[in-house]
């Protein structure tokens, strides 16, 4: 039975103690199953993605930081999505793409260049003076470049550098969208996607939120909540922290 540990928690005011905790709490129990990350702390469970070969040999290959190998649940999320997306009609949209990391394990597991569709990442990359509170360490001019060159070997996977929604009305987006990632960590971005593109969203498409369940996000959530229950629609906040919403 495998285990999936590792230190990364935001938010603990004494990381050091929170993990000496954690590690007396594992102590208690049967080593089976244990995920530790992320914000999550669960024993006894399948982790079923541990076994999934195309997305662990994917997640080894492309997440090289601990945080990138932290949220391998929320990829799994993603995979998962993806996967039923490709049972509809309509291309990928990602919505905050940073260094791709996420898209490009979703692509090799994918085998996506030969899927026949495309997938549309869209970021500011360089971001303007406005949006620095959003600066990660990869930001800057070197980052739009950096990762047209990860996608290099997918000839349909497109890349789109500039502020949503401005980049949009630029440089278009798909007619048809059948998986959708939104990771923006701002709720005026965030809607402003979702105002845009869900009506391109095909029945049954996927869409997937990945700021929805974390409390410093509770912004976007009610924006979110309120656009969706307009639709119709319901969103599921899973333990990931991620928003999941079937059309
Ligand atoms: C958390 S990162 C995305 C991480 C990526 N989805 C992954 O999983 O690897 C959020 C990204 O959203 C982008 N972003 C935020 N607001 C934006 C906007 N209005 N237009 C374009 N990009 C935006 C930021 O530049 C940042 O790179």
């Amino acid at each position: 039975m495998k285990n999936y540990t590792t230190n990364v928690f935001w938010g603990p005011k004494n990381h050091g103690d929170f993990i000496k905790g954690l590690q007396q709490c594992c102590d208690t129990l049967d080593p089976m199953g244990i995920f530790i990350g992320d914000n999550m702390f669960t024993f006894k469970r399948n982790l079923s993605f541990l076994d999934d070969g195309p997305f662990m040999a994917s997640v080894n290959t492309n997440a090289g930081e601990e945080k990138e190998k932290a949220i391998i649940w929320r990829t799994a999320v993603l995979l998962w999505a993806a996967r039923n997306g490709l049972r509809r009609k309509g291309d990928f949209v990602e919505c905050g793409t940073y260094k791709g990391t996420s898209a490009r394990i979703l692509c090799d597991a994918l085998d996506f260049a030969h899927c026949d569709r495309s997938f549309h990442l869209y970021d500011a990359f360089d971001l303007p003076p406005e949006m620095e509170y959003l600066r990660g360490p990869s930001h800057g001019p070197d980052l739009y470049p950096a990762v047209v060159k990860r996608f290099a070997h997918f000839p349909n996977v497109h890349i789109h550098k500039g502020i949503i929604p401005d980049i949009f009305v630029r440089e278009g987006v798909p007619d048809v969208i059948s998986f959708l990632h939104i990771d923006m960590n701002n709720a005026h971005a965030e809607l402003s996607a979702l105002e845009f593109l869900f009506d391109r969203v095909v029945d049954g498409g996927m869409i997937i939120l990945d700021d929805y369940g974390w409390i410093n996000n509770k912004d976007q959530k009610i924006a979110e909540d309120n656009f969706f229950i307009k639709k119709g629609l319901h969103v599921l906040e899973i333990p990931t922290g991620q928003g999941l919403c079937l059309k």
